[in-house]
């Protein structure tokens, strides 16, 4: 695996790649990886000639009272496991080779970021993804391109990107990975300590609460979030948001009628986490299991 710092270096490695017919995979990351990472870096092994692994801390996507200077960095850790994934460029740039002086330039998606996350974080969090992965995808120019489930508002506004200004790059997202008891993984989740570690698992819970109102037969919006919020309620957790939405345009939905993400940000201890499960309209409950499952 190669260390790659400049746009120019990552250019001259993928140009030689693409004369040899190699589809190139790209998995934008931050770092601090876990196995959600890792997923990423297998599908992208087993579906590409040449796998391109981007750690960057972006700067722009995180708001002023957020945790980027406290944000988990260990590159000789990532370097290894990026490696043992199979993964054959680690492109780990300094801010500046990514936003040099001058830099002018922001990716807005209108609608799809002032809500969930983004009225939480404020807009500049989705700007600050679209123009970072826009970028990265003007870099690396992959055929294909892998984002996580976890983050399902991102995969949306990255999508809508694509769509928009016509890039010539395929998305794909992967399940969400989760630790043995349900807890998603998440580069914070080493801000929890030991109680909060615990408390945590209720966000699962919960949204599997509502998930089984939904399966048992009631797709009332209300019940399916007064479920969830209860699990909430009991663990000692006042949800960010806790939202049921259209799974494509996040619009508001009363009852599942269509696919629907049921989704949740809650700050426990210190850091502060989001999670989500997707209802499918036309499953059965023993699809859902099988999907679970997998
Ligand atoms: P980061 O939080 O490092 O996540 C990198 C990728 O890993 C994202 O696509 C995210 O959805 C995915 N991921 C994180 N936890 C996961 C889990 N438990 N299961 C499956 N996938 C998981 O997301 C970002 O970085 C940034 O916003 C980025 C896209 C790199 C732009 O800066």
């Amino acid at each position: 695996m190669r260390i790659l710092r400049t746009i120019p270096e990552v250019r001259a490695a993928i140009r030689e790649a693409r004369v040899g017919g190699s589809m190139i995979g790209l998995v934008p990351t931050m770092g601090a990886f876990h196995d959600g990472h890792l997923s990423l870096m297998r599908a992208a092994r087993a579906a590409s000639d040449l796998v391109v692994v981007s750690l960057f801390v972006n700067p722009t996507q995180f708001g002023a009272n957020e945790d980027l200077s406290a944000y988990p960095r260990d590159e000789a850790r990532d370097a290894a496991l990026a490696e043992a994934a199979g993964v054959d460029i680690l492109f780990a740039p300094a801010p500046s080779e990514i936003y040099p002086e001058g830099f002018a330039t922001n990716i807005h998606v209108a609608g799809l970021t002032d809500l969930l996350d983004g009225a939480s974080r404020g807009a500049h969090h989705f700007d600050g993804v679209a123009t970072v992965v826009t970028k990265l995808f003007g870099i690396v120019r992959p055929d294909t391109a892998y984002f996580g489930q976890k983050d399902a508002q991102q995969v949306l506004v990255v999508r809508r990107v694509v769509r928009d200004l016509d890039l010539d790059v395929r998305i794909v997202a992967c399940p969400i990975v989760r630790e043995a008891d349900g807890l998603a993984m998440s580069s914070r989740n080493v801000y929890l300590d030991p109680a909060a570690r615990v408390q945590a698992t209720a966000l699962n819970r919960a949204l599997d609460a509502g998930a089984a109102v939904f399966e048992a037969g009631d797709a009332a919006a209300g019940s399916i979030l007064s479920a969830a919020r209860d699990v909430l309620g009991d663990a000692g957790i006042d949800p960010e948001y806790l939202e049921l939405r259209d799974a494509e345009t996040l619009r508001p939905l009363a009852r599942v009628d269509r696919d629907a993400l049921l989704a949740v940000a809650a700050h426990v201890g210190a850091a502060r986490l989001i999670d989500n499960h997707v209802l499918r309209a036309a499953e059965t409950p023993n699809d859902r299991e099988t999907e679970a499952g997998a």
